[in-house]
């Protein structure tokens, strides 16, 4: 995406074979890249949310690959790799994904081989992430002209003729470029579609309001930051035309693992009629698994994270601050599992299809 003139992925290889990331713990306040080195930086980058992003961690994962190949070629230490990366967040499954591709690539050569393919393999997964998210967009684009097309002109009173609501972050910064759920928001704007976008805080680390809220900006789409509980209340006004979220990660039978918080905005959804849409690619995808509820690991983070905020004090320096009294406890689940049976459709880059087993199957052809 454009930023400032220049067009952005969320990472890239740079000349002397070290990978560029944005930084984007310090997101919306300052846009600042980082430089990581070996296979270790990668790892810490996704532990602590330097990058995130169910597709973007994989892709991070894939070229913390290429470092630890780099480093030493040999089945020990690739293994060992695997074991590190893997191991770094337990929810999106694109990170298993991406990183069992780059091993289906290499191990099959011989040691001095592997580097070179390791490289290229990256590289391809980077720009499949990206043409994957265009295709999610223009399928995600023709769901919002539909919905458009039937909404009567006297609800509007945002002024805006397709209302929007979304939770988390699934635009281009979680992914190479794009976005899952983003992208179709981008796609109708640029095509002229009067869209404005509620866009969920997403407690505890505010990935709406720091990250999604920016993007939007960024591109010019209209937009309003709302607390977390304030989905419900404006479902009930008639004032959300659709919902649309990513994922982190989805069982052959559909149900969704995504931040915490999409279940109560899919019951919400599904309590007034307001179609929810799950975007997401088929990488993210765990055909191994049935029932999100007991089969999907949900990470549990810190609970400082849930205690204290970061933001800009009035003379700009990024702080951080204690909400809570001292001495209470917190406890952080990152996810939720919001089951197939609310959602409406799923729009992946190979088209929009029932949120179920059948659905998934036809399309992705398993
Ligand atoms: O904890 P995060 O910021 O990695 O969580 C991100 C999300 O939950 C996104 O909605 C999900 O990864 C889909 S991104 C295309």
């Amino acid at each position: 995406m454009n930023y400032q003139g220049k067009r952005w992925r969320t990472i890239w290889r740079n000349d002397d074979a070290t990978i560029g990331v944005i930084d984007q713990r310090l997101l919306p306040h300052e846009f600042r890249t980082l430089t990581l080195r070996t296979m270790e930086e990668c790892a810490e980058a996704i532990r602590n949310m330097t990058v995130r992003g169910a597709p973007l961690i994989g892709a991070t994962a894939a070229y913390g690959m290429c470092l630890a190949i780099r480093d030493d070629p040999g089945d020990k230490s690739i293994h060992a790799a695997l074991g590190t990366l893997a191991s770094t967040r337990p929810t999106a499954v694109n990170l298993l994904w991406a990183l069992n591709q780059m091993l289906s690539a290499a191990l099959p050569l011989p040691p001095e081989k592997r580097l070179e393919r390791a490289w290229q393999k990256a590289a391809e997964l980077c720009d499949e992430d990206v043409a994957v998210c265009e295709a999610i967009g223009r399928h995600g684009l023709a769901v919002f002209r539909e919905i458009v097309a039937k909404k009567p002109t006297s609800l509007q009173p945002t002024g805006a003729k397709l209302n929007v609501l979304t939770h988390c972050n699934a635009g281009w910064l979680a992914c190479v470029d794009w976005g899952t759920a983003l992208a179709p928001i981008f796609m109708a704007h640029d095509a002229g579609l009067p869209v404005h976008v509620w866009v969920d805080e997403t407690r505890p680390r505010n990935q709406g309001a720091s990250l999604t809220a920016w993007e939007l900006n960024q591109h010019g789409v209209p937009h309003t930051v709302i607390v977390d509980n304030a989905g419900g209340h404006l479902m009930q006004r008639g004032l959300v035309d659709l919902v649309i979220v990513g994922a982190d990660r989805v069982t052959a039978r559909g149900d969704v693992a995504n931040k915490i918080g999409t279940y109560l905005k899919a019951l919400a959804a599904r309590d007034n009629g307001v179609p929810f849409y799950v975007a997401l690619p088929g990488s993210t995808i765990d055909w191994t698994l049935r029932d999100g509820l007991t089969e999907i690991p949900i990470e549990e983070r810190s609970a400082v994270e849930v205690t204290h905020l970061r933001g800009k004090t009035a003379d700009g320096a990024l702080v951080e601050i204690q909400l809570t009294p001292d001495g209470t406890s917190a406890c952080n689940y990152g996810f939720d599992v919001t089951p197939a049976r609310l959602v409406t459709a799923f729009i992946t880059e190979k088209g929009v299809c029932a949120a179920g087993e059948a659905g998934l199957k036809k399309l992705f052809g398993r």
